[in-house]
């Protein structure tokens, strides 16, 4: 199905804003894998994106009385201008994934507030990375790895994919090919198990310090960029500091809810001073906070039900309407000026002062 744009606005002229646009429309769905799909957009005004390799998008999808909102990482090269493409795996009992891979066709409008995030290649050295991720982690490092493709930069980067088998390693051909055409990337692909896939040609396993140092031998000289389920990522910061790697060189990326350790979640708070009243109105409940706790960390003590992801006011998925009161926030770019202005805020990274009232 063809989208039409306004033809009068010059697209060369006309970028998208993250503090005022918010309206995406689908283009195009690519299967990837037997579970991934690809998720292309585009505004529907024609406008040009201007995101890093690495960034991601916040949806707010149409789902429920209330909709859901998602993080998406961009696993396209941001140097193609006028779409990017967002690539996402069916989650078993997933209620986001689950809707996008059975309704989100061409022509759907969604909404999205970015690009997001810090996941960004570290500029002005030599590009000598490795990029190690565990399956569908392989989003924000596809970006950056089409993006040096698209620079014809000198480069050196080891690329390590690993996946339960290899019929769930992603954008398998398009690896094939970009290896082919860059000479200074080097495939390094690690299926847990060949599964059906009898003829695999290379090793199988999990990652480990002995594979790593023959995969990899000159580890502690790359940069890591490492993107993952948090399994992975542990394994993979504890086997790359034992080879060398210094922390300044390894940057990762998650947005793994269930890992996510809230500040004073399971600590018992003995409040010396005074205590705030937090009313969740449409759950009708109201709990005692106390000045230095986050809303969402005593949200969660008191099974109060308010959406999160990443914990650090980045990804704006807890936003909220604070109804009255005031509160201390300090986000990290997960929030827009005009939003706050609305009364919206992040409760992940504010603390109240004074009591609040808020719409959840
Ligand atoms: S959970 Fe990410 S901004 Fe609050």
């Amino acid at each position: 199905m063809g989208i039409e744009f306004q033809k009068m606005i010059p697209a060369e002229t006309v970028v998208w804003d993250p503090e005022t646009d918010e309206t995406l429309v689908c283009l195009d769905v690519h299967q990837e894998t037997h579970d991934v799909k690809s998720f292309t957009f585009a505004s529907p005004e024609g406008k040009r994106f201007n995101f890093d390799a690495g960034q991601y998008f916040l949806f707010d999808f149409p789902i429920g009385p209330d909709g859901e909102s998602r993080c998406y990482s961009i696993s396209s090269s941001p140097h193609r201008e006028n779409a990017f493409t967002v690539t996402v795996k069916r989650v078993l009992g997933g209620k986001v994934s689950n809707w996008l891979h059975d309704n989100l066709v061409p022509g759907t409008t969604v909404k999205g507030q970015g690009p997001l995030g810090h996941f960004i290649r570290p500029k002005g050295q030599k590009t000598k990375l490795l990029l190690l991720f565990g399956g569908s982690g392989i989003t924000p490092v596809m970006s950056i790895t089409r993006d040096l493709a698209d620079r014809y930069e000198p480069l050196d980067i080891v690329f390590l994919h690993a996946a339960r088998t290899p019929a769930d390693l992603i954008f398998r051909n398009d690896l094939s090919g970009l290896a082919t055409r860059m000479k200074g990337l080097r495939l390094q692909l690690l299926p847990e198990t060949v599964a059906g896939e009898l003829s695999w040609p290379g090793l199988t396993g999990r990652i480990s310090p002995e594979f790593m140092k023959l995969a990899v031998p000159d580890i502690a000289e790359r940069v890591v960029m490492c993107c993952g389920p948090a399994p992975f990522m542990a394994a993979a910061r504890s086997i790359t500091a034992a080879l060398g790697v210094p922390s300044s060189n390894y940057i990762e990326e998650s947005f793994d809810a269930a890992v996510i350790d809230e500040p004073g979640l399971n600590v018992e708070v003995q409040p010396a001073g005074k205590i705030y009243q937090v009313e969740f109105s449409k759950q009708k409940k109201t709990l005692a906070v106390c000045p230095d706790q986050t809303v969402l960390a005593a949200a969660k003590k008191g099974s109060i039900r308010l959406p999160s992801s990443c914990a650090n006011g980045v990804c704006g998925t807890c936003k909220s309407k604070l109804v009255s009161g005031s509160v201390e926030m300090n986000h990290n770019g997960g929030i827009r000026q005009r939003e706050i202005d609305a009364g919206m805020f992040l409760p992940c990274c504010s603390k109240p002062l004074s009591d609040l009232v808020i719409e959840r």
